[in-house]
């Protein structure tokens, strides 16, 4: 009997993107996360079962073990701490730029650049590196709000479009990252079930 294998992965856009990868493995979902409310979900194998979490909380749920394997931006996998995992794949799907955006005429400030942000650790780091000192302000979402409201002089947020940023007349001013989703592993995991991984891991290698 194979082990039991949980695959954390959050709805939308990721299980999306995910899904052909899935079944390029044989994994076949018997529920459609965006219209059923169970959040851990039986797949076609009686051992193999996904877990529906937040974008930003799958690192913890693979560091932990309490997902063997799981995908998440490189965006999060930034800011969360890497103990206990390994990035295996990058599977080029929902992918996007780290930014820094301001408004298109930016304003004279008289203190020190203020930067709304979810992601504080790639904000601070990038700084670091430029030599600029600024002050960063957490934000969970719709960080295009705070440079027209004077919370922030500027963003650093994901764009992809552009058209968020348009639409809240802010203009893209510096690249940091490029981002791409990521198949992530519980080092645990990996040997434990190493055979049922990889298995995975190269049939999602040769589908993407
Ligand atoms: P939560 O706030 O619930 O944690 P989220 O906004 O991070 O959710 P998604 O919007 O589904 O969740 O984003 C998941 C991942 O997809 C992000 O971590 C990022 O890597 C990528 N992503 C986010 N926005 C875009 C976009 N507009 N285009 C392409 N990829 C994106
Ligand atoms: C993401 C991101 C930007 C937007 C960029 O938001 O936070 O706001 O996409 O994409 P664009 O350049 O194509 O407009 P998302 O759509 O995930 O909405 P959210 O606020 O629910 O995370
Ligand atoms: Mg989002």
């Amino acid at each position: 009997m194979a082990d039991q294998l949980t695959i954390a992965l959050s709805k939308g856009r990721i299980y999306k993107d995910t899904l052909p990868l899935l079944e390029a493995a044989n994994i076949i979902p018997q529920e459609d996360p965006s219209k059923s409310r169970k959040l851990i979900i039986p797949t076609n194998h009686e051992n193999v079962r996904l877990l529906i979490v937040r974008a930003t909380d799958a690192p913890t749920y693979v560091a932990h073990g309490a997902a063997d394997i799981g995908v998440a931006g490189k965006d999060v996998l930034m800011e969360a701490p890497s103990d206990n995992l390994n990035e295996l794949l990058d599977l080029k799907i929902a992918k996007c730029k780290l930014m820094v955006a301001g408004p298109k005429e930016a304003k004279p400030h008289g203190h020190r650049l203020k930067i709304a942000t979810k992601y504080i650790q790639s904000a601070k780091a990038y700084y670091a590196q430029q030599g600029q000192q600024v002050d960063l302000i957490k934000l969970y979402g719709s960080m295009e709000i705070a440079p027209l409201i004077d919370l922030a002089d500027k963003i650093v947020d994901l764009v992809d479009t552009g058209n968020t940023l348009k639409a809240n007349g802010l203009v893209p001013e510096e690249h940091i990252a490029d981002i791409s989703s990521r198949l992530i592993v519980n080092e645990h995991a990996y040997k434990t079930k190493f055979k049922q991984i990889n298995d995975i891991v190269e049939k999602f290698r040769a589908a993407i």
